[in-house]
């Protein structure tokens, strides 16, 4: 277990290994950022997710909350992305879930959570619009892990609401979203492949704000 201690001497160690590579890394880390990804995941203490893909400071902005959602009216997920998109150009989005998420289980659960419970309910929404497809699924593992990856699926296309997401992708074709699953049970990181193009063509019949000019920059 990490005592509250150790983290100073941890940082120390850390400053020395980075410097020791290379004199001028955190001169040059202080220069700005120009990430290519967003990553959205969950709070989650084991998604860790720098470390499981492998990357540095700087080429990450990363956001993360309980189940990894971006609800519609969540001003905190909202103008992360908004920011990732409009000022860091960034070039990809990811949301990554992870199986054996603690917060999709506890939405499936009858338990009133106190100001949890409109946090969860989001979840409780996917749950609703794939009701059919997940109540057909008898194994209750393999529901939570169809839920995680819907849960995915959907905050993927809360994105694409999104005026700046419509923008950026109709004028300059990113930043491209993609929706991913963390295996905690293996380490291994899952692209569902889950292709947003139709998924944006639908969502324009309803939530067209890609097209008018007001807003841009
Ligand atoms: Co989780």
């Amino acid at each position: 277990m990490l005592e509250y201690n150790e983290i100073f001497k941890n940082n120390k160690r850390w400053i020395q290994e980075k410097t020791k590579i290379n004199r001028d890394y955190f001169r040059e880390l202080a220069a700005g950022q120009e990430p290519a990804f967003l990553f959205i995941g969950c709070s989650d203490s084991r998604v860790t997710a720098e470390e499981l893909m492998g990357a540095e400071p700087g080429e990450v902005f990363i956001h993360r909350n309980i189940a990894n959602l971006v609800p519609n009216n969540d001003n905190n997920s909202g103008a992360v992305v908004e920011y990732a998109i409009r000022h860091l150009d960034v070039k990809h989005i990811i949301i990554c879930g992870h199986y054996n998420c603690g917060g999709i289980k506890a939405a499936m659960q009858p338990l009133d959570l106190g100001l949890l419970n409109p946090w969860l309910r989001n979840i409780r929404d996917v749950f609703r619009l794939h009701k059919e497809e997940l109540q057909a699924i008898t194994d209750e593992e393999a529901r939570y892990k169809r839920l995680v990856e819907l849960n995915v699926q959907e905050q993927c296309t809360n994105i694409i609401k999104m005026a700046a997401w419509q923008k950026s992708f109709l004028t300059k074709g990113y930043p491209r979203v993609h929706a991913l699953v963390f295996d905690i049970h293996n380490g291994e990181l899952i692209d569902l492949n889950i292709n947003f193009d139709k998924t944006l063509e639908s969502i324009r019949e309803i939530y067209d704000l890609g097209t008018d000019t007001a807003g841009a920059e």
